[in-house]
């Protein structure tokens, strides 16, 4: 019989004695039961085991942007951003922060819920420095100070927050100057609003987006692209890559920044010559930042 491809093995579920192999080192089964991504009896169903491994191949790739973050600072702030059910803040506290006995969690979640049941584990748990605060995430990225409570986060971390809830992610960590923001962008429908109306029509380029379906594709391709940009243009070294197999997840796509310098302008260049060519100057994400990226990314006339 032939062997089953990538994405039909992504979907099993897994025995409790084969469970150990799809953990990290130190990563605690016991956590995972109380977060459900374990059953009682130790198995991997097929959603908990995508899950699990969005979140453990995230790890693997922040950590060693992380844990300078933990050797320089004293008592860094790390944001997660559309926290959902707090996996990965869980994940991070488990294997980051508590082995440190230094750094904060906060998880930003819209859902009160939701909110509620982070707070209830962290407790059960002991996990005295995570917690998760109710509400919108643009109340803390437009704050007078972007941060938790006047505290800049050193690091802002955003795993599939819901369209532009991604780019409020972006405008805060931005905004507290960040030292690491890395977000796997969701659902985006933002730029296939601003490239529809007919402008297809009236650019050379416009066969790119002429259709609904490559307007959606290609919106939010556009969107990552800009966002990669205002990024570096405000002083990030950028990498795009993919977070983990397409049979995992079809929402992919990684982009972690760390800053390096205080502003690019090279980059900055690149976005203006990138807006002067497609109709999306309006995006939300280059109007909230026209201050830092002026004059280059105003919209055009
Ligand atoms: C697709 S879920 C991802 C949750 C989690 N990060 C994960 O990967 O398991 C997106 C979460 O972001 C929250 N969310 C969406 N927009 C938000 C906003 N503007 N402010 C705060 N939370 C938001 C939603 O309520 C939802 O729980």
């Amino acid at each position: 019989m032939s062997a089953k491809p990538p994405q039909d093995r992504a979907r099993q579920s897994v025995a409790a004695a084969a469970v150990a192999a799809e953990l990290l080192p130190g990563q605690s089964p016991a956590l995972l039961q109380e977060l459900h991504l374990l059953t009682r009896s130790g198995e991997l169903n097929a959603d908990a085991r995508r899950k699990l491994n969005q979140i453990n191949h995230l790890y693997g790739m922040l950590r060693p942007k992380l844990e300078p973050l933990l050797a320089n600072h004293g008592d860094p702030l790390l944001l997660d951003a559309g926290a959902g059910n707090g996996y990965l803040g869980f994940v991070l506290y488990d294997l980051l922060l508590r082995p440190a006995g230094r750094g904060r969690l906060v998880g930003v979640e819209s859902r009160p819920d939701l909110v509620e049941r982070v707070n209830q584990r962290a407790a059960l748990l002991g996990f005295s420095r995570l917690q998760a605060l109710q509400g919108q995430l643009a109340e803390w990225a437009d704050a007078d100070v972007a941060g938790i409570d006047g505290q800049k986060p050193q690091a802002v971390l955003a795993l599939h927050a819901c369209d532009t809830a991604t780019d409020d992610a972006l405008v805060l960590g931005i905004r507290a100057e960040s030292q690491v923001i890395a977000v796997v962008p969701c659902c985006q429908a933002e730029l296939a609003r601003l490239l529809g109306g007919g402008s297809a029509v009236r650019s050379a380029l416009g066969p790119l987006w002429r259709h609904p379906f490559h307007r959606r594709e290609f919106g939010a391709h556009l969107t990552n692209v800009v966002r990669s940009l205002v990024l570096e243009a405000h002083g990030y070294s950028v990498a795009v890559t993919e977070l983990t197999g397409w049979e995992h997840s079809m929402k992919n796509e990684l982009i972690l920044a760390h800053k390096v310098q205080r502003s690019n302008g090279l980059a900055l260049q690149q976005l203006r010559g990138l807006l002067a060519e497609l109709p999306v100057g309006e995006m939300g994400l280059l109007r909230r930042l026209a201050a830092t990226l002026a004059p280059a990314a105003a919209p055009a006339p």
